[in-house]
């Protein structure tokens, strides 16, 4: 029998002496393009999009070439991926009395949003593919559902064909979270185009980025009314009919609009960087016995920003992880391996509005009562998820070199 390499946290040779560069695809990007654009902005003294001494309008182009991009007929850059989450609920008129269903794993914000605009957050499980279950999503609905929320988390399509049979069989609008996840691909169509809106962020993690930004695509035109004016004091600029509405202000600036232009141009290339990386690193760990890579609903569409998979259960994913680590690998369970609401205040229910809204709200006729263990099945699969991040920058041989030490802990820890 041969002996496996040992392990460098058992005093082995690591497979990587050199760290990884980090994986922020975007920003690992930044070059004379962005440099130059900013320069641009600041001669022009003219850093608000409506008007300036010389206005460049950067933020303007840059929302058309992100509908041209992403295929809605329209988009609207805002300050946050946040934002764009909270503009596009308020654009679809849910809120008091309102349920939405989010997935029980995803960042705390897709959850915040939906509380802030005083809908209650309704939560279902994620599947292997750590998007929303459509199964689970059909029990959770009650006669409050207004809207599902799909997560596409790190790169991967949900299974938006399921869940947007659901939604049309419910009369449910559906809001897309694509904030880790622009540009990617669900049979053919980019995500953030399938359902009613598409929110995006812009912050220093995501695909491409201006530090902090966001955009809400939609194709509806009332939608997209509603969604400019909710951002900007519920003015239109240029538009003399419709009604205003009490606002909130998410406007982008033109430092941020001219930086995301740039950065927007370098998307494709940067998906094609990740996903040969990515492809490889697939390949590389395919049929290794004791591991199930991540369900992809849609191999094509997916960006590469990470790859994932899962071990039998929990404490050998602990110690995968460890071991990793140790042959110079960062690797990750998502979220710490928790679901959302074991955040304390979701949890517990905690906001600042005294009266207690959404879940006290007198229009919520419901009741949303949140406690560990709700959600078994997701519980049951963060713990087991272990995540590599893929950086544009990566080399073919930091493919093999991420393959090796796989194989290497597998050999060592599976057997
Ligand atoms: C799934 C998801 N939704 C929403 C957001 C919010 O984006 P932002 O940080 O730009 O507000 C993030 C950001 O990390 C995210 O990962």
């Amino acid at each position: 029998m041969i002996m496996p390499e040992k392990l460098a946290i058992e005093g082995g040779k690591p497979v990587r002496e050199k760290p990884l560069a980090g994986s922020w695809p975007g920003a690992m990007m930044i070059g004379e393009e962005e440099k130059r654009a900013v320069l641009e902005v600041l001669e022009s003294k003219s850093l608000f999009r409506y008007y300036g001494p010389k206005p460049l309008y950067k933020v303007a182009e840059f929302e058309k070439e992100f509908a041209g991009l992403v295929g809605t007929k329209y988009a609207l850059a805002v300050t946050s991926g946040t934002a764009a989450l909270n503009v596009g609920i308020a654009a679809l008129e849910v809120g008091p009395g309102d349920e939405v269903i989010v997935p029980s794993l995803t960042f705390i914000a897709s959850v915040d949003a939906v509380a802030c605009q005083r809908a209650v957050p309704v939560f279902a499980e994620v599947d292997h593919s750590l998007g929303l279950d459509p199964e689970d999503v059909e029990r959770k609905i009650t006669e409050r559902t207004r809207a599902i929320m799909p997560v596409h988390l790190r790169g991967v399509p949900c299974k938006m064909d399921e869940l947007m049979e659901i939604a049309e069989e419910h009369g449910l609008k559906v809001i897309e979270d694509c904030a880790q996840s622009l540009g990617v691909k669900y049979k053919g169509k980019r995500v953030g185009s399938i359902g009613d809106v598409g929110a995006f962020s812009l912050q220093l993690n995501k695909l491409i980025t201006c530090g902090d930004g966001g955009v809400v695509a939609t194709s509806d035109e009332e939608t997209y009314d509603r969604a400019v004016r909710y951002h900007d004091h519920g003015f239109f600029r240029g538009k003399e009919e419709g009604e205003p509405f009490i606002g909130q202000v998410y406007r982008m600036n033109e430092l941020s609009g001219a930086v995301a232009l740039e950065q927007l141009r370098k998307l494709d290339r940067i998906i094609g960087l990740m996903r040969r990386v990515y492809d490889r690193v697939v390949e590389g760990i395919k049929g290794i016995d004791g591991i199930t890579l991540r369900e992809v609903p849609d191999e094509e569409g997916v960006a590469g920003v990470s790859v994932c998979f899962f071990t039998e259960d929990a404490e050998t994913a602990r110690r995968f992880i460890e071991a990793l680590r140790g042959e110079g690998i960062p690797a990750s369970l998502p979220y710490g391996g928790k679901p959302v609401y074991a955040h304390p205040q979701i949890l517990h229910q905690k906001t600042l509005n005294k009266a207690g809204c959404p879940w006290r709200c007198p229009l919520y006729k419901g009741r949303a009562e949140y406690r560990m263990g709700m959600c078994p099945q997701t519980e049951d699969i963060a713990k087991r998820a272990i995540f590599i991040n893929i950086s544009p920058l990566y080399t073919l041989q930091d493919a093999d070199d991420i393959v090796h030490a796989i194989r290497k802990v597998a050999e060592n820890i599976l057997r």
